[in-house]
């Protein structure tokens, strides 16, 4: 068979729990980040209006951790994926581990950490890495700067592209999210009915028609979940 007609097009969702295991706090488990900071001090425009520095300070430490985390064995794996098929990341996480990892087509739902962006033009968006966010920093419209993440109540990036290559996968594998914030879980009934559908996570708060969910860490699980996809590619 050729190249062209055995590639074949696989979406990896992916939330917090995909990058639980490089260091980085999940939301809503045990020690997740809701359990020490309310979404409405910190994650929604009227804190941002209430409280700036808070609301920065907040995202600094997300980012300095980011910077210091490293891709694990899953994202790696996710990355592998793409020697053999069509390969498109969804992730509802604002941290860039996918991209360290190798995977080449990553979109980003609730925005990127190591970006920020003028609060008076949502188009001025700028590559800040690994630097702080603080008050008076201005972007070129002399207006001050704020993360470039999506707040509780903003509209989340990338809707309808994401939804149409859901719709479109013959594969998709979801890793790491408990699928509980809306409108992202809610895209993955797009999926095809016969697409092949897999949630790895140690729980969710329920699982979509059609999807299989496979309970444990994603770096135990993923990588053998990649090598077996890789090798069904390869006998076919
Ligand atoms: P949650 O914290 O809600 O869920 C984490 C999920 O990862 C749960 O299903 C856990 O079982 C699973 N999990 C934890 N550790 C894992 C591991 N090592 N291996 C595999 N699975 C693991 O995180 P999200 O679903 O990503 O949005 O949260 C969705 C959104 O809520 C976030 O993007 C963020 C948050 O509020 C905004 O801030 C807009």
């Amino acid at each position: 068979m050729s190249k062209e007609t055995t590639q074949r097009k696989i979406v990896v969702f992916t939330g917090a729990g995909v990058s639980a295991e490089s260091g980085l706090k999940t939301f809503r488990d045990s020690d997740g980040l809701w359990n020490n900071y309310h979404i409405s001090d910190v994650a929604t425009y009227s804190a941002w209006q209430r409280n700036p520095a808070l609301v920065l300070d907040f995202y600094n430490q997300r980012r300095r951790g980011v910077v210091e985390a490293r891709p694990n064995a899953a994202h790696l794996a996710i990355a592998e994926l793409e020697r053999q098929y069509d390969v498109v990341v969804i992730t509802q996480n604002i941290d860039d581990l996918h991209e360290r990892a190798g995977s080449s087509n990553v979109i980003h739902l609730h925005g990127e950490i190591t970006k920020a962006r003028s609060t008076a033009n949502e188009n001025l968006v700028i590559d800040i890495g690994g630097a702080d966010i603080n008050l008076g920093d201005l972007g070129e419209d002399f207006a001050q700067l704020r993360p470039h993440i999506v707040w509780f109540g903003e509209p989340i990036f990338n809707y309808e592209i994401s939804q149409d290559h859901i719709a479109s996968a013959d594969k998709i594998l979801v890793v790491g999210t408990s699928l509980t914030v809306q409108p992202a879980a809610g895209m993955l009934r797009e999926a095809r009915h016969d697409a092949e559908k897999v949630i790895v996570a140690f729980d969710v708060e329920a699982v979509p028609y059609g999807y299989t969910l496979m309970k444990g860490s994603a770096t135990s699980l993923v990588p053998s979940l990649v090598n077996a996809w890789l090798n069904h590619q390869k006998a076919t």
